[in-house]
């Protein structure tokens, strides 16, 4: 079956010293931990300092976004091989803030997936519905864009590692959950989508992770859902003792 992922994503929070700091408050309390992975994707300035405080354990380091070229004149751009250097398994891409804020359109999602992949970076996609488009009634049309073009030209057997996180933008840093009944229907959606577009297997085994206001005291009642299968974490991942709750849901 699929193996539960909770991962913490920082944003724009934390030097190197509180990152580091962070992580020798967290590893004790998440030490019995074997079912399930864990990863926390600190800044970039902070990777190399999280990768050390991490070393000898089984937490997977991740990062916040990529370019698609190798190198090159990309001025404030960071490489799939840099992260992969700095010690980085995962890498988030697509994020909402990141398509609201930087221009993220599902091309650019696409490219750097591909490039993620090819470094050895496990991508976790996000995608998910603004609350304008959920009320109009086009939570489910808006997926299937960003599923499709995010995926597009992509073979079944390139994607064994990828990783989706539905992530509803009204639910994201509000406080307002998407209810259980709500986000399973959007997850059950995107394997739907995955299962059409490069058939069971890779349906059957994607990990889709759920995003927004997850905290300790919903985390178990999500994680229940049959297509979810782990959470992206903001806000409450920036507290050890919230974030290792919310690992260890039951
Ligand atoms: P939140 O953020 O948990 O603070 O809502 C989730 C995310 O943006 O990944």
């Amino acid at each position: 079956m699929r193996r539960p992922l909770i991962a913490g994503n920082w944003k724009m929070y934390k030097t190197s010293a509180e990152a580091a700091d962070f992580v020798k408050n967290f590893l004790p309390l998440v030490a019995g931990v074997a079912d399930r992975d864990i990863m926390i994707a600190p800044a970039f300035t902070a990777l190399e300092a999280v990768a050390a405080a991490l070393k000898g354990t089984s937490v997977g380091l991740g990062a916040q976004d990529v370019f698609w070229e190798a190198e090159g004149a990309f001025t404030g751009q960071v490489s799939p091989k840099m992260l992969a250097a700095a010690g980085c398994r995962y890498v988030i891409i697509g994020h909402s803030e990141r398509r609201q804020f930087f221009a993220e359109i599902d091309d650019t999602v696409n490219r750097k997936i591909r490039a993620a992949l090819k470094s050895g970076l496990i991508p976790v996609m996000c995608v998910g519905e603004s609350e304008k488009q959920r009320e109009a009634g086009q939570t489910f049309s808006i997926l299937d864009k960003q599923v499709k073009d995010g995926l597009k030209s992509f073979v079944a057997a390139e994607l064994g590692s990828l990783v989706i996180a539905y992530e509803p933008v009204w639910a994201i840093g509000t406080g307002k959950t998407a209810t259980a009944t709500q986000a399973e229907e959007a997850h059950a959606f995107i394997r739907s989508l995955i299962n059409g577009l490069f058939g069971a297997d890779l349906a059957g085994s994607v990990r889709i992770l759920y995003g927004g206001s997850v905290k300790p005291e919903n985390a178990s009642e999500l994680m229940a859902m049959a297509d979810i299968d782990g959470a992206l974490v903001g806000g409450a991942s920036l507290n050890p003792d919230a974030f290792s709750k919310i690992v260890k849901f039951k």
